[in-house]
């Protein structure tokens, strides 16, 4: 690839390029992972919830690109709580087919970090708090995920979320100080090159990216959801519990969930209560919203980001378009060789 953006990030990780795919829930499978990791970047395959079956087909997939080095896989940690089977049966491969990296998100990593590294990969750790960071180093997180409210999917709250414009740099200066071989993903609103470049300008050695690879040819999601993806810009989503009730998610406080905020999500906005106390009807129409493909009755998630995404290419370029806007983003206003500057020597 042209224009090289080297990072501690791809260094470490054999990478061509700073960039991780989200292991997105259902979204990031085994051929999607395997795309980006064959086009330079960290290819996370989508463990979410830990379903074994879901887990075991889409890894085996990805597999096809275990040569490159940068196959991993993502679990919601809490999710672990009740059953880490899957992540149990990644651990247990051939050690030539584990996971280069095991993302963890929401909850408590130490539990698992022992497991992990006797697996041989690196923890990587998702937070949305200062106040998280602290407990993901000391479960010896290799790199740490600064996700934004902006995010598509699961994040923190009103109340409790942070910007990824504020939280990168400030997260940054904090692991500079306090753990600095911590490397630093951003995440949360990167869908081009532009905003690539920001996340290293921020002090990132690399973005974590979501929606932006949800939207291609790869992904697992409907083609009906990705149609509706693209007529809606980035003011059209919204965070909020809603979606995470019609579909039975019993997501601990103080997390919810930024999808587009379709008719169904509009239908229940201010009675958030009254959908939870009494959710069955709902969730029937809900239920029957997603057999029919209808994403006016069923969710599409997607984070603000959507706004710059305007087709559904393949994974590949979509990769190489972000680096290449990155690195002439970059070169206009570059005055040194490598970025982030302070934290790449
Ligand atoms: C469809 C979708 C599913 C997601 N599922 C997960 C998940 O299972 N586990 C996780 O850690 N993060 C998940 N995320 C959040 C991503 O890890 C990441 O933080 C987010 O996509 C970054 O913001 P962006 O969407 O603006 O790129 C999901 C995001 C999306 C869009």
């Amino acid at each position: 690839m042209t224009h090289p953006l080297s990072t501690r990030f791809t260094r470490r990780f054999g990478l061509s390029t700073p960039m991780a795919l989200a292991p997105m829930a259902l979204a990031s499978g085994g051929a999607l992972a395997a795309a980006c990791a064959r086009a330079g970047a960290l290819g996370l395959v989508g463990g979410g919830y830990g379903d074994l079956a879901w887990t075991q087909r889409e890894y085996r997939l990805a597999l096809e690109a275990v040569d490159t080095g940068r196959i991993g896989c993502g679990f919601i940690t809490w999710k672990l709580d009740e059953d880490a089977s899957a992540l149990d049966w990644v651990l247990d491969l051939p050690p030539e087919h584990r996971p280069r990296a095991v993302m963890l998100s929401f909850g408590d990593a130490r539990r698992y970090a022992a497991r992990i590294s006797a697996g041989g990969a690196a923890l990587i750790c998702q937070i949305q708090r200062m106040d998280q960071a602290a407990k993901a180093v000391e479960a010896g997180a290799a790199v740490l995920v600064a996700q934004g409210a902006e995010a598509g999917g699961h994040s923190m709250d009103s109340l409790n979320g942070r910007a990824t414009l504020t939280f990168v740099p400030e997260l940054a200066d904090w692991l500079a100080a306090n753990a600095p071989e911590t490397l630093l993903l951003a995440a949360g609103g990167i869908a081009d090159g532009r905003t690539l470049a920001a996340a290293l300008v921020l002090g990132a050695d690399g973005a974590l990216v979501g929606s932006r690879l949800w939207a291609t040819q790869e992904c697992l999601a409907p083609q009906g959801a990705k149609d509706v993806a693209l007529a809606t810009n980035g003011d059209g989503t919204a965070r909020t519990a809603i979606f995470d009730i019609l579909r039975r998610k019993n997501w601990p406080a103080p997390y919810d969930f930024r999808a587009i905020r379709n008719r169904l999500h509009r239908q229940w906005e201010g009675r958030v209560d009254a959908l939870r106390a009494q959710p069955e009807e709902a969730r029937a129409r809900y239920d029957a919203g997603w057999q029919e493909g209808d994403f006016e009755a069923a969710h599409v998630t997607v984070g603000e980001g959507v706004g710059l995404v305007h087709d559904l290419p393949d994974a590949q370029t979509v990769i190489e378009r972000m680096h290449l806007e990155a690195s002439t983003t970059l070169a206009r206003h570059q005055t040194t060789p490598d970025f982030p500057p302070n934290r790449n020597g």
